[in-house]
């Protein structure tokens, strides 16, 4: 048994009290703080970039966990994991060839851990070069670009195929993560299909109470 870590998307957050929604999610048990990078060209919306990550790194005691929503990953890789990425998650549908292996190798060389997302309509079969030596995979459940849409449902199913591949190659210690429409509702039949981290947005910080929010999926995905 493993317990779900909760990844809170502070792209839901308070951006003027973004210091005292990082200590709120830390004392209410988040294992990591999910950093949602949109560049406007890859996902129509635009959000936050290297300095914001730089400052987010001083701040927290828990590992970022850095979603890079960008077109040109290769590119910009350097400059977040300088800026203290303690995951960073490229995006497979913008790298071809071996530029997935690349990136892949970019970020263990920079110590960080190397995540690979996969929009709703993508088949986990792209993952399959690499996915012995990745840390984690991110099942998108939603199409990225903004918080609060529905789960698509049957996401999890794509989460079990990710977790039969880690096991057909032996990577036993491969992190499955989820993004997208995460609350309550859907917590069980996801950590039932393997997930381990479980990003939520809206469900934490659209709460009335988001450490109790907070603490409850937690909860539903440790039962
Ligand atoms: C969507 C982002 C998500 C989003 C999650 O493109 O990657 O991380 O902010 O928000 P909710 O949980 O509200 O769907
Ligand atoms: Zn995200």
């Amino acid at each position: 048994f493993q317990p779900v870590a909760i990844a809170p998307s502070i792209l839901s957050a308070d951006f003027m009290n973004l210091g005292r929604d990082i200590r709120m999610i830390e004392q209410a048990g988040a294992g990591y703080v999910h950093v949602d990078v949109m560049d406007g060209h890859f996902v129509p919306n635009l959000t936050m970039g290297v300095p914001v990550v730089k400052q987010l790194a001083k701040l927290a005691n828990i590992p970022l966990d850095v979603h890079l929503m960008i077109d040109n990953p290769l590119d910009e890789l350097p400059w977040f994991l300088e800026a203290g990425a303690d995951i960073a998650c490229v995006h497979a549908e913008v790298l071809y060839g071996d530029e997935l292996r690349r990136a892949v190798d970019m970020i263990h060389d920079a110590g960080a851990k190397a995540a690979v997302a996969l929009k709703p309509h993508t088949p986990p079969e792209v993952l399959e070069e690499v996915i012995a030596r990745l840390d984690m995979v991110l099942v998108m459940s939603v199409e990225p670009g903004f918080s609060g849409q529905s789960y698509i449902e049957g996401s999890e199913e794509k989460v079990a195929a990710v977790a039969e591949m880690a096991r057909a190659v032996g990577n036993d210690a491969l992190l499955i993560e989820v993004d997208g429409g995460v609350s309550e509702a859907t917590v069980e039949r996801l950590t039932a299909a393997g997930a381990d981290v479980l990003v939520c947005g809206s469900a934490v910080f659209g709460a009335q109470d988001p450490a109790a929010a907070l603490a409850a999926v937690k909860e539903k995905g440790d039962a």
